[in-house]
């Protein structure tokens, strides 16, 4: 089996390259940050305060995640319903966030994303996979771009959904993201020690799956 590693931060493409990637390659991909979301949604959903670990902790063994694959398209169930749409919004990033600082929520999730390296060949995406999720990774890499492109970006997809978008908002809650992941004790976010670092902040969508296609062929000799 083949594992591929991506982390990096909130926005930096991650998800949408790992998508493109992994379908011209044959992978399957998990977005693990779907996962967190799921959690902080389920807090959100029973009033469950993500500023007191000890009633999140009580609420896990309650949560029954699962991914399942769907023409191609991962979907997240969370306690049976699919809640792929509902962890997008932007209150559920901020706890998604927050609520991944909690050990007790990574160790909850962590057999969870190790199971699909097992049966497939897989692309991962999240904060901790090179470093700790799938530390035998064959390929590793880190995805980065400036906040303010990161920003953009987010900013661009909301709009065409037709959602409300504030770039300074945007902006701002990159900011404070990054600064929760970065800064957490458990698991946080750094590149792998032999990760290949991707900037994608002049990059056009093409030259980085381009990029990041050449890596895995070499690094996993396909
Ligand atoms: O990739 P994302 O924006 O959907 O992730 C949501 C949050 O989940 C992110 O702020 C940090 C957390 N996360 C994590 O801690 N570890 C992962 N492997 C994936 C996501």
């Amino acid at each position: 089996m083949i594992a591929v590693a991506i982390d990096g931060p909130a926005g930096a493409g991650k998800s949408t390259i790992a998508k493109k990637v992994s379908e011209s390659l044959g992978f399957i991909y998990v977005d693990t940050g779907a996962l967190y979301r799921a959690v902080a949604l389920a807090c959100i959903n029973e009033g469950v305060s993500i500023g007191e670990p000890e009633a999140v902790k009580t609420l896990l063994p309650k949560i029954d995640i699962r991914i399942i694959f769907f023409n191609g398209e991962q979907h997240i169930l969370l306690n049976d319903k699919d809640v792929s749409e509902a962890i997008r919004s932007e209150n559920v990033s901020m706890a998604a966030s927050r609520v991944s600082a909690l050990p007790e929520v990574r160790a909850f999730l962590l057999e969870l994303q190790r199971g699909f390296s097992k049966t497939d060949n897989v692309i991962m995406d999240g904060r901790d996979i090179g470093t700790v999720v799938l530390p035998n990774a064959q390929v590793k890499i880190f995805l980065t771009a400036s906040p303010e492109i990161r920003a953009r970006r987010r900013m661009l997809q909301l709009q065409e959904k037709g959602m409300e978008a504030d770039f300074d908002k945007i902006l701002f809650d990159i900011v404070q993201r990054d600064y929760n992941d970065t800064h957490r004790e458990t698991a946080p976010l750094k590149a792998a020690e032999s990760a290949v670092t991707v900037d994608t902040t002049g990059l056009a969508l093409d030259e980085v799956v381009e990029k990041i296609t050449a890596i895995i062929k070499e690094r996993a000799a396909l």
